[in-house]
């Protein structure tokens, strides 16, 4: 099977929606999301006017992450579906016009994935252990570890294996990680990547790219901002992050996808700016990466001018488009991060003892975020559910938490279930037409209801409307493709033209008047004044007159 005749660059300008398979849509009624509930929502996305779907992993793992922690990665979880789903699935996305991007994790396995048991199985010393990273500890008897990093989800980044030595997990015990200097380890990826090329999928969205080369002898590493910062700034030039030697593999892959034409590799590289990232994309390694940077900024202008133009400036540099994204499966959806003032740090995870964001703001500044960020030039990642304009679920009771990050750190880190939460599809039971069944996986919040989208469709206001005109604008434009020069609106605004659109966003106390009274063709909020763009709101105007 393979991919319908590619618009050979269509990812340069794409926008990408990220499903997250375990809360997406329920077809069996297990109170979890599957392969053939994203098939029967697929017009869905075809009409919201999307490009292509994102998978997050839906391989076969003990789901001790989500699916980031995978057995085998030529199969289909059972609680996913089988491999006849995901070849089904990749099928009916193309007959919808959409493109297939699955996410690949070459960082670590599952530790049932048939090598580690393997490995943990045999003796020290043995070529078994050599897939991975397994060393004899420090101290008198070895009993301590063999140096200092810590996981990425809190607690020592090594485990005692039962004959006294140690294992490399730069995230949880269950995700053991693979020595990438080993020559099986890179046959074997590229395997998996050419297994689902030639299941059709059209792009691969490489996790924890950053993580998989080690500094040579592994040495001991003190981070100046505590250590499980996997986020500071000075962690990119950590010795278990970001290390040139990584770049040799994207390149072999490079070379491998460049024989399926119409085909992208995109970097889920957390580096600490973006000319760090840029080294992941280029004509010689994948396509585009992931703007982690753009993601963390929060709603101030002359902070979203700063991170626009740097990373405008690093990708064009080495000929890549930029990416933007808001929202994710790891972070406080938009909606809530904008609740909060500015100048708040960013949270993991909200409880119900926290303090609640400011909803209708949230949703306000989240909807004029939008706006501005499906106008900039490159493509756009959108998260399941933003379309919705979904919060945060913040007052989720501890024992119904789901994710390792609650329990590993002792619930100091509330974790990454808020932004889970299976989608409204309908507003009437069961479960907002998530599935057949009454209970999820993770209970939706009172009032999900009134964001399903059987009652946003046909309501000109509601956010869906605002996604699904902005997406038309944005191809009838051809935003995605065009140049950004900026305008001076006044420091509190981020102000620009992409070719024949005009974009202004007013992140200030006062309300910004519009240049030659042209009517606006789109706004985030109902405009009272045509003339004229309110606090915490973009509007998009066509440019007719010469500024
Ligand atoms: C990436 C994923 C995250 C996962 C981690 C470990 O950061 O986005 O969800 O927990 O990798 O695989």
């Amino acid at each position: 099977m393979s991919a319908p005749e590619a618009e050979p660059m269509w990812w340069r300008s794409a926008v990408v929606y990220q499903v997250y398979p375990r809360s997406f849509a329920d077809s069996d009624g297990d109170g979890i999301g599957d392969l053939p509930g994203v098939i029967s929502h697929l017009s869905h996305l075809a009409d919201l006017g999307v490009d292509a779907l994102w998978l997050s992993p839906f391989y076969s793992s003990p789901q001790a992450d989500g699916g980031y922690d995978i057995s085998d990665h030529y199969d289909v979880d059972p609680l996913f579906g089988d491999i006849v789903d995901a070849e089904d699935l990749i099928e009916a996305a193309h007959r919808h016009g959409l493109k297939v991007i699955v996410c690949m994790v070459p960082n670590h396995t599952s530790d049932r994935h048939p090598w580690f048991l393997a490995a943990a199985h045999e003796s020290p010393g043995s070529p078994a252990r050599e897939r991975y990273i397994i060393r004899d500890g420090r101290g008198a008897t070895g009993e301590l570890p063999p140096n200092n990093w810590h996981s990425a989800f809190g607690g020592p980044a090594w485990t005692r294996l039962p004959d006294g030595q140690w294992y490399l997990h730069l995230f949880d015990p269950r995700q053991p990680d693979l020595n990438w200097e080993h020559p099986e380890v890179r046959a074997e990826f590229a395997d998996i990547l050419r297994y689902w090329l030639d299941n059709g999928v059209d792009g691969f969205c490489i996790d924890t790219a950053h993580g998989l080369v080690k500094a040579d002898g592994l040495p001991d590493w003190r981070p100046r901002h505590g250590p499980t910062a996997q986020r500071e700034a000075d962690e990119s030039r950590a010795p278990m992050w970001d290390q040139d030697a990584v770049h040799d593999v994207y390149r072999t892959w490079r070379a491998i996808i460049d024989t399926y034409p119409g085909r992208v590799l995109i970097a889920g590289a957390r580096v600490s700016a973006p000319d760090r990232l840029a080294h992941y994309v280029g004509r010689d390694q994948m396509h585009q990466a992931i703007n982690f940077e753009y993601l963390q900024t929060p709603w101030h202008a002359p902070a979203l001018r700063r991170v626009i133009d740097a990373s405008l400036a690093t990708t064009s540099a080495v000929g890549a488009p930029s990416t933007w994204m808001l929202s994710n499966h790891d972070v406080v959806r938009h909606a809530t991060r904008f609740g909060y003032p500015p100048e708040a740090p960013l949270p993991s995870g909200i409880g119900p003892a926290d303090p609640q964001p400011d909803r209708d703001l949230g949703l306000r500044r989240a909807r004029a975020a939008t706006l501005l960020m499906l106008a900039l030039p490159g493509a756009a990642y959108l998260y399941q559910g933003e379309e919705l304009g979904l919060p945060e679920h913040t007052e989720l009771p501890d024992d119904l938490r789901q994710d390792l990050v609650w329990r590993r750190s002792g619930g100091a880190s509330l974790g990454r279930d808020g932004c889970r939460v299976p989608l409204p599809w309908k507003g009437h039971p069961p479960c907002g037409g998530f599935g057949p069944e009454t209970a999820s996986w993770l209970p939706q919040p009172d009032g999900w209801a009134d964001y399903a989208l059987d009652r946003q469709r046909d309501d000109p206001s509601s956010t869906y409307t605002m996604y699904w005109y902005a997406l038309r604008l944005r191809r009838f434009f051809r935003l995605g493709l065009g140049t950004l020069r900026w305008m001076d609106f006044g420091p509190d605004v981020v102000a620009f033209t992409n070719g024949d659109v005009l974009v202004v966003s007013n992140l200030g106390d006062t309300a910004v008047l519009l240049p030659g009274g042209e009517p606006p063709l789109h706004s985030s909020i109902e405009l009272t004044d045509p003339a004229s763009v309110p606090t915490d709101a973009t509007v998009w105007v066509l440019r007719v007159g010469e500024y």
